[in-house]
């Protein structure tokens, strides 16, 4: 994956841990310290080896450091560097993420090289499916993690839940019903 990719995982664990924690994963993932250029491509495998090394130091689970840094990469990393991507991505959650495979291609020009996922969203009764297909796998944690920051971004309330897991021949599902409207004042806040 692309070096920015691996310096949003750095920023995450400084941001959190502090630079001596940093220095103790890259170690762990047998990183080199010179950095990540954000614009080189990078094995797949330097960012697995970043994930359970952050797991092995931190003492978390794999899957909770993905979802820490999917919501990361939405309140922090996504807006530094690509505001313009983000804005036109539109202004709540459902423009949001019906509008992801056009985000990402517009991403895509900028970094030709990126193997980007894919998502297509159902509206069902009472809740959306969002199915997301990726050449890689193991990155399901992290798109809870994009879909926590994305409400959060948003001022929204939805409940997320991994329905499907992916195999060899199907695609993770994801189901997300809106708990609150935006602006909406339940009993307890109106009491
Ligand atoms: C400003 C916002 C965003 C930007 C600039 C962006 C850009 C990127 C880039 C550059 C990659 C690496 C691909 C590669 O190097 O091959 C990537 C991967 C990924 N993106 Fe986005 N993205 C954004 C928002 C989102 C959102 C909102 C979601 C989902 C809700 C998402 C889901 C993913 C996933 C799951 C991957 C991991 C790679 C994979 O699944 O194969 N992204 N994105």
């Amino acid at each position: 994956m692309y070096g920015m990719v691996n310096r949003a995982i750095e920023d995450l664990v400084v941001s959190s841990a502090g630079v001596e924690v940093w220095n103790e994963v890259r170690q762990a993932a047998d990183v080199e310290p010179d950095g990540f250029l954000d614009s080189a491509s990078y094995d797949d495998d330097v960012t697995y080896r970043l994930v359970a090394a952050a797991s092995k130091v931190l003492q978390q689970p794999a899957e909770d450091i993905l979802r820490a840094f999917g919501r990361h990469w939405i309140l922090y990393t996504g807006k530094e560097g690509w505001a313009s991507v983000f804005d036109l991505g539109g202004d709540n959650m459902v423009d949001f993420i019906n509008g992801l495979d056009n985000m990402h291609a517009r991403v895509q020009i900028a970094l030709p090289d990126a193997q980007m996922p894919q998502f297509s969203v159902v509206e069902c009764d009472g809740y959306l499916e969002l199915t997301y297909r990726s050449i890689r796998t193991g990155f399901a944690p992290m798109v809870l993690g994009l879909l926590d920051g994305l409400a959060e971004q948003f001022d929204e309330s939805w409940d997320i839940e991994h329905v499907v897991e992916k195999t060899e021949t199907q695609d993770d599902i994801f189901h997300l019903r809106n708990s609150k409207q935006t602006g909406q004042i339940d009993e307890a806040d109106a009491a």
